[in-house]
């Protein structure tokens, strides 16, 4: 069923989080247009669901508690009595269990169940095929950005091994289902 209400909901507290932010809101406007260019992937009734968390993926930047944004950005919305299903994408949206666990953080994500399905791949695949100004990008290109930007030591670097292949899986998948 569609969910209009949260849809509209989802832009309201993206705009109200991330607008002052700059940059990290003009992404977030270019990965939701991207997430509602690829929701033909996911099933009709997932589709505000898939797009909601598009505009929120990236909230933690604006409501920092533990440091690590998807899960900042879960905890927010949990809070905030958000739906569940949404909490746990935006936690784990863009393969983060991968970066947690290489910054010693896995146990952060435990709170949130990891669905490995249509609508996770779509957002990861929106995500990761929009640079950080918000415009289009391969997904090689947002990776090797990505790696240059946080640096060799980082955790992102040590948990690329495990991320990017799933990252490519995951738009592999997303590309076989347009
Ligand atoms: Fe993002």
């Amino acid at each position: 069923m569609p969910d209009t209400a949260l849809l509209v909901s989802a832009v309201d507290l993206a705009a109200t989080l991330l607008a002052p932010l700059g940059t990290r809101w003009h992404h977030t406007i270019g990965v939701a247009h991207r997430a509602e260019r690829v929701a033909s992937t996911v099933r009709a009734a997932d589709r505000d669901l898939l797009v909601a968390a598009a505009w929120l993926h990236d909230i933690g930047y604006a409501a920092r508690d533990t440091g690590f944004h998807p899960v900042d950005g879960a905890r927010h919305l949990s809070a905030l009595g958000w739906p569940s299903r949404l909490v746990a994408l935006v936690a784990h949206h863009s393969g983060a269990r991968f970066t947690a666990q290489a910054q010693g953080l896995g146990h952060l994500m435990s709170a949130y169940p990891h669905e490995d399905s249509p609508v996770s791949d779509a957002l990861a695949y929106a995500d990761q095929t929009t640079d950080p100004e918000g415009g289009p990008v391969t997904l090689r290109g947002r990776l090797a950005e990505m790696l240059a930007r946080h640096g060799s030591d980082s955790a992102n670097a040590r948990a690329h091994h495990l991320r990017g292949p799933y990252l490519h899986a995951v738009a592999d998948r997303v590309e076989g289902r347009l």
